[in-house]
């Protein structure tokens, strides 16, 4: 693998693998880094490892099956062991930013029925202020344009500064989730108070869910070219 980035990430999916043990129920995260993970998962069930998971998403979904991972859901399979899942950013506290690839409902239930959630992702990810990556958040088709100025306020209001965008697929529509909402993009650079900003969008209605994963992750593995750390409780 010649891309320095993919082999870091990778290498922070092996190191998830290893956490896997037999008849574990998994959440499946959704993203290129997740994606190596279940790709290696898929090589241990080809040895005969058992374990059932739940996908985050379609396209998780399918790349598992292609795999023959057993598939399970969240209504015959409501509590889980382990959920590994990428992230877009994440900070000293281990809060997330997450949603990039249009998953983040999903994800975030699926962590919430995890015992433990661990993130994997390559160094690009670590920063000390989360909101560079523009913060998605998931919204009702209904009332799209008050519902992206109440995220506006929500963010003005707790320190944020820029733009709130609504997603477009490649096509030039609308981008439609798994879950048939859409995505508002939080373009603020720095989100100096990513707890006082989750609180006032989960308050707002139309808003379905936002990607700040907080008080979620147990433990991030973070690789790069001199190898894998561990941030947090792996166990
Ligand atoms: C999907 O909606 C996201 O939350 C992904 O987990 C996140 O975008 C990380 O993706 P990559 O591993 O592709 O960077």
């Amino acid at each position: 693998m010649t891309d320095p980035a993919e082999a870091a990430k990778r290498l922070a999916a092996a190191r998830a693998v290893d956490l896997v043990r037999p008849g574990m129920r998994l959440g499946l995260g959704t993203g290129s880094t997740a994606a190596h993970f279940v790709a290696l998962l898929g090589e241990r069930v080809a040895q005969g490892l058992k374990v059932v998971g739940v996908p985050t998403s379609e396209r998780t979904r399918e790349q598992a099956l292609s795999l023959n991972i057993p598939l399970s859901t969240l209504d015959e399979t409501p509590e889980l062991d382990l959920t590994i899942d990428g992230a877009d950013e994440f900070d000293p506290q281990l809060r997330l930013i997450k949603g990039g690839g249009a998953a983040l409902l999903r994800e975030k239930i699926v962590a919430a029925a995890s015992a433990r959630m661990v993130v994997v992702t390559d160094r690009s990810k670590q920063v000390a202020t989360l909101g560079k990556f523009p913060l998605p958040v998931e919204v009702d088709r209904f009332g799209l344009e008050s519902t992206r100025r109440h995220v506006l306020a929500a963010g003005q209001a707790t320190g944020c500064t820029g733009e709130v965008r609504l997603r477009m697929n490649g096509q030039g529509q609308v981008l439609v989730t798994d879950g048939g909402h859409a995505i508002l993009d939080c373009v603020f650079g720095r989100i100096p108070d990513a707890d006082a900003l989750a609180h006032l969008l989960n308050a707002i209605p139309g808003v379905v869910e936002h990607g700040l994963f907080i008080g979620i992750a147990k433990a991030v593995i973070v690789a790069d070219a001199s190898g894998v750390e561990v941030i947090g409780d792996l166990n």
